[in-house]
């Protein structure tokens, strides 16, 4: 499905894993422009989704009021890491009944990333925000200003695979001004490493790994999952979809040891991935890795 723009990657394959039952409930823990909720929905399914993003919700309430008015979705503007006292107090009140798969595609969504004044791209120019909750303290800019350059160095190289992380690092410190924009960190970043016809962009690594600890994504995946498993039914069903090597490891390690503590099967000892035609047509998509655990 095309939103605006954004185009869910793994659409039937990732709905097919949750194999969607008639009025039961369901999590899209990344609600983005709601085209894997918009599926489930679909399906027959009823649906809690998050999203920490204001725009996204808004998004969400303007184009899915059908849903919303008879109760079959519920758009939460909350982080995926709060998911059990949320879930539980929609319990208590009796909006929800018990839930049998949850989805997260993780990552930041087109519009997130297309807009300069939301600081992601290294296309436009804007201040180096990168918040995907405007709620959040710390902008991009102000990571470059307090972390010192030996941290700085790890954060690109770590969260970023960024192999000149270390001369990047130096130079940002070394500037004779603080380093505040996406045109003056991705021109920064050009002038060390240069830049080739049909490449990927030099500074894509360094923004990538920006925007994983601007939004502690890793730390929110980590202190999800378990939560996740928890407020399951029995044969309920996670299915995550991951862009990047970090956050996909942390599922896979997690799912390899629920299945060896037999908390249910691991069904993607091989991740499953997009087609070609898929990539093709949406060239985001080439990374994207999907994962599905079945709870016992
Ligand atoms: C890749 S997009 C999801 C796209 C969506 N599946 C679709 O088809 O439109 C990821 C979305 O998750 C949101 N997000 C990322 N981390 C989150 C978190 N920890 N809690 C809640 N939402 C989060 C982002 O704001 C973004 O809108």
């Amino acid at each position: 499905m095309t939103n605006n723009q954004h185009i869910t990657v793994l659409l039937n394959e990732a709905t097919k894993a949750l194999q969607v039952k008639k009025n039961h409930w369901y999590i899209d823990a990344t609600f983005g422009r709601g085209g894997h909720t918009q599926k489930i929905l679909e399906e027959g399914g009823k649906v809690i989704a998050f999203d920490v993003d204001q725009e996204a919700i808004e998004f969400g309430k303007k184009m899915f009021g059908s849903s919303i008015k008879p109760g079959n979705l519920i758009l939460v503007r909350e982080n995926f890491a709060n998911i059990s006292s949320i879930i539980s107090s929609l319990r208590e009140d009796g909006q929800i009944e018990d839930i049998d798969g949850i989805l997260f595609d993780f990552g930041t969504s087109t519009q997130q990333l297309k807009s300069n004044e939301r600081g992601f791209s290294f296309e436009g120019d804007g201040e180096l925000d990168m918040r995907m909750d405007n709620r959040l303290g710390v902008k991009a800019k102000d990571l470059l200003a307090l972390i010192p350059t030996n941290q700085l160095e790890e954060l690109f190289r770590e969260f970023g695979g960024e192999n000149d992380a270390r001369r990047i690092a130096k130079a940002i410190k070394n500037s004779p001004h603080p380093i505040t924009t996406t045109k003056e960190l991705s021109n920064l970043i050009i002038n060390i490493k240069g830049r080739q016809q049909g490449k990927l962009h030099p500074a894509t690594k360094v923004f990538q790994a920006l925007r994983i600890a601007v939004n502690t994504e890793i730390e929110n995946i980590m202190m999800v999952l378990p939560q996740a498993l928890e407020l399951l039914n029995s044969e309920g069903r996670i299915v995550t979809i991951a862009f990047h090597e970090g956050e996909d490891r942390e599922v896979k390690n997690t799912f390899k040891l629920w299945e060896q503590e037999e908390k249910g099967e691991n069904l993607s000892k091989n991740p499953i991935i997009p087609t070609n035609e898929e990539i093709k047509g949406n060239s985001r998509s080439r990374s994207a890795k999907m994962r599905i655990f079945i709870k016992k």
